[in-house]
């Protein structure tokens, strides 16, 4: 793979960064990754203010201009002939020489990295169509959750969890009520009703679930933001999960009870196909 380093591409095992780095000992970095289907990325600019968001949130500074993220997308889309995949872009507060918790001076620069994943057929996994089975985890992350940061401990703790279960997914649940998967958005639908958690520090705003909500406003379904419990999940119709890498995927089982038919969902699929049509 050719990967991208402050400014310079890199095969990857050149491509070095310090032990000092902020985001190797603080987890002081953010992060985005954005997906490309025969070769075009979806939902750029979306991931783009996001990046910007999280920076800001952090007082980060932006090393790069729009110009520069979207040339760097590209140009590694090429040199890596990527036609389904994912592009990583990380952003960290740089390297200050020294462990310390307080932030380095100002003309530290931040380190940027993006790389590529090659996954032919990303939007046709049968496993995405097929849906996915979760169990529930307790959600003990910090709670600034609508910042998109390398800090991914207890996501990573929690995906272990289901896979122990034998099961592909968590979601997580915060005083009782389900706040999103281990690195999804969260969804369920009931009498044609869609529904999934409100926007908050709770959550991240998925770049996707803006899109699928507008797409879903759009063909007349009726969309509502609010919580709901894994007791509710249980009994919806269909449930769902959305990312810039699972695009719209089916929930069929939440804690061993199978959802609706224990199939995926007609709307959910619907979405999906929506989705995909109206991204590209
Ligand atoms: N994860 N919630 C969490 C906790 C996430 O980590 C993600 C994305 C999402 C969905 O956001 P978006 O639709 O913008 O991808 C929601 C990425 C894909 C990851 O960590 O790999």
């Amino acid at each position: 793979r050719t990967v991208y380093l402050n400014g310079e591409y890199l095969p990857e095992t050149e491509a070095k960064v310090s032990i000092f780095d902020r985001a190797f000992l603080m987890a002081d970095g953010v992060y985005e990754v954005v997906s490309v289907l025969g070769g075009k990325l979806l939902d750029f600019d979306g991931h783009l203010v996001r990046l910007k968001r999280s920076l800001d949130a952090l007082a980060m500074q932006n090393p790069l201009s729009d110009a520069d993220y979207l040339e760097a997308h590209r140009a590694l889309v090429e040199k890596n002939a990527i036609t389904d995949g994912l592009i990583y872009l990380q952003v960290s507060r740089g390297n200050p020489g020294d462990r310390d918790f307080a932030f380095p001076s100002d003309d530290t620069q931040p380190t940027v990295v993006m790389f590529t994943q090659s996954k032919p057929g990303l939007a046709d996994s049968p496993a995405a169509k097929a849906g996915i089975r979760v169990i529930s985890v307790p959600d003990q992350r910090w709670h600034r959750r609508d910042i998109k940061t390398v800090q991914l401990l207890y996501p990573s703790l929690a995906k272990m969890e289901a896979k122990k279960a034998g099961v592909d997914d968590a979601w997580l649940v915060e005083e009782g009520k389900v706040t999103e998967g281990t690195s999804n958005n969260a969804y369920i639908i009931k009498g044609g009703k869609i529904i999934t958690r409100e926007l908050s520090h709770d959550i991240l705003h998925g770049i996707t679930r803006a899109a699928v909500l507008r797409f879903a406003r759009e063909a007349q379904m009726a969309v509502e933001e609010r919580s709901f419990t894994i007791e509710e999940a249980q009994g919806a119709d269909e449930a769902f999960v959305t990312s810039a890498s699972a695009f719209v995927t089916p929930v069929i089982e939440i804690d061993g009870k199978a959802i609706g038919t224990g199939k995926p969902g007609a709307l959910a699929l619907r979405l999906r196909e929506i989705y995909l049509e109206e991204s590209l």
